[in-house]
């Protein structure tokens, strides 16, 4: 079944205690990105979320990437790289934010995202929620409706929902 699928698929997701720093517990997806069966349950559950009215998917350097850019292909989306600094040779605008420890900064391609657009944001993990509202930002600011994100992990004791400050679908909480 689907759901059988999916559990598995999440099941394969690897506890990492103390990375990259000292009391962290790091959720490694690597594993379910390298098994073919897993990899492709996560991205066809992450693209049941998506309404059907959506315009581009919106993907997060980095792990991002993988899961936004593999559903756009599989179902029918255009992709948008939101990057971090230095890497984008035309740059539509720029939002630095504040992450745990210091801050970070995301930039929106120039001429990837037209005012009216409907978007969802893709990223792997969902956590201070930080990231989710930068992006979100940045593509308000743009003009696209951001219609939701989805993710594949939610860590709910960082209240990162309430931060993102929009709709977040995901396919685990922990
Ligand atoms: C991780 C993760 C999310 C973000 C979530 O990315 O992939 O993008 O953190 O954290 P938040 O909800 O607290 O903002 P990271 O910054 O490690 O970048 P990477 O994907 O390039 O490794």
């Amino acid at each position: 079944t689907l759901a059988g699928a999916l559990d598995r698929a999440l099941g394969l997701v690897r506890e990492v205690i103390d990375f990259p720093e000292p009391g962290v517990l790091f959720r490694d997806l690597t594993p379910v990105l390298a098994d073919r069966d897993a990899f492709r349950a996560v991205v066809d559950a992450l693209a049941a979320t998506v309404p059907p009215d959506v315009d581009a998917v919106v993907a997060l350097e980095a792990r991002g990437f993988l899961f936004g850019a593999a559903l756009a292909a599989v179902h029918g989306y255009g992709v948008v790289p939101i990057r971090k600094p230095g890497k984008l040779p035309a740059v539509a605008d720029r939002v630095t934010y504040d992450l745990e420890y210091g801050t970070a900064t995301f930039e929106l391609p120039a001429d990837a995202v037209r005012p009216g657009q409907r978007v969802v944001v893709v990223d792997d993990v969902l956590a201070t929620g930080g990231t989710l509202a930068a992006a979100a930002g940045l593509l308000t600011q743009a003009g696209a409706e951001v219609v939701g994100a989805a993710v594949v992990l939610e860590i709910a004791a960082l209240g990162g929902r309430a931060r993102a400050g929009l709709p977040v679908r995901a396919l685990r909480v922990v």
